[in-house]
């Protein structure tokens, strides 16, 4: 029996649709993979995830990530039993289906003693991932399995780098008591991004990643702002611009949308505040009748780890 975990994330980061996004400590998921003599895949228990995740393997973002691993180490013939232990809310905005899958093929390879190394790994737990949210895109499954906040310069090559993590950087996230499906997210962004969104957010993004590399919090907090996706977004969540407001009115870095939301994240320079500022943004969220809980971590630097 191999047990592993993998924690929770935010994909985009704000300015980096698609292509960026950061591990915190807790929560994640625990996956727990057996060997049996009974051939194929089969997910044989799932807690925590209110009777609502599929068992079928095939849709189920963990038991898709193994099929596609076993496929690529032949041994189709094998039989595992695998166990997926949510301790994410579904549909939160914070990494669920990236965790479970990044969670699976840890287990799996330490289990069957397979010695591929977290980066030969993202492939297949990108190809769970993809069962729930209708694309391939690596935002949280590279943060959740490596750690650390990364940046994805190529979602199909897996060409994915992690960025420096500035000392006495803290995250803050304040996830709302309702529910967004990330397909249905991706639904409503337009096709096209007008020019002028285009330079700022390209600016915005690349002075992100500078910033992060000279622990620089100044310019952090200067590029944190995305002026693409959270504008159309925004809509989905209610009383976002106000939770936003009171982040920042409080020194938040930045403060946006976690992946598809509707968790909300903020980034701080050091944590003596951030649990009263997550409370304060409770408070609004309680004034349109939604409850919220919050999560208040350094960046994760070990990404999935086995239990
Ligand atoms: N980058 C993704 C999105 C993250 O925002 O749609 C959610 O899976």
């Amino acid at each position: 029996m191999v047990k592993a975990y993998a924690p929770a994330s935010i994909g985009n980061i704000g300015v980096g649709f698609d292509v960026m996004g950061l591990a915190i400590d807790q929560p994640g998921d625990d996956v727990i993979v057996r060997k049996s003599d009974n051939k194929g895949i089969r997910i044989t228990l799932m807690t925590g995830d209110e009777g609502k995740l599929p068992y079928e393997t095939e849709k189920n973002t963990a038991g898709m990530a193994v099929l596609r691993l076993v496929e690529h180490l032949d041994l189709q013939g094998i039989g595992l039993d695998i166990e997926v232990h949510k301790h994410l809310p579904l549909g939160s905005g914070m990494g669920s289906s990236a965790a479970s899958a990044v969670a699976a093929v840890v287990a799996v390879n330490e289990l069957l003693g397979a010695g591929l190394s977290k980066h030969e790994l993202l492939p297949f737990a990108c190809a769970g991932e993809a069962v729930a949210s209708g694309s391939v895109h690596a935002d949280n499954v590279a943060p959740s399995l490596l750690g650390g906040i990364t940046l994805i310069r190529d979602n199909y090559t897996y060409d994915i780098h992690n960025l420096n993590i500035p000392a006495g950087l803290y995250v803050l996230i304040v996830h709302p008591a309702i529910k967004i499906l990330t397909s249905e997210a991706r639904a409503i962004l337009k096709e096209h991004v007008p020019i002028k969104q285009f330079i700022q957010q390209t600016a915005n993004a690349a002075s992100f990643v500078l910033g992060l590399q000279k622990n620089d919090f100044a310019l952090i907090g200067r590029a944190l702002r995305d002026v693409v996706i959270e504008p159309q977004r925004a809509q989905l969540i209610p009383g976002f611009y106000e939770v936003q407001a009171v982040a920042m009115a409080a020194g938040a870095l930045g403060c946006s949308i976690s992946g598809a939301g509707p968790a909300i994240f903020a980034l701080f320079e050091g944590n003596s505040s951030v649990q009263e500022v997550g409370t304060a943004m409770q408070k609004v969220f309680a004034a349109h009748n939604i409850s919220s809980n919050i999560y208040v971590s350094p960046v994760n630097e070990k990404g999935a780890v086995l239990c």
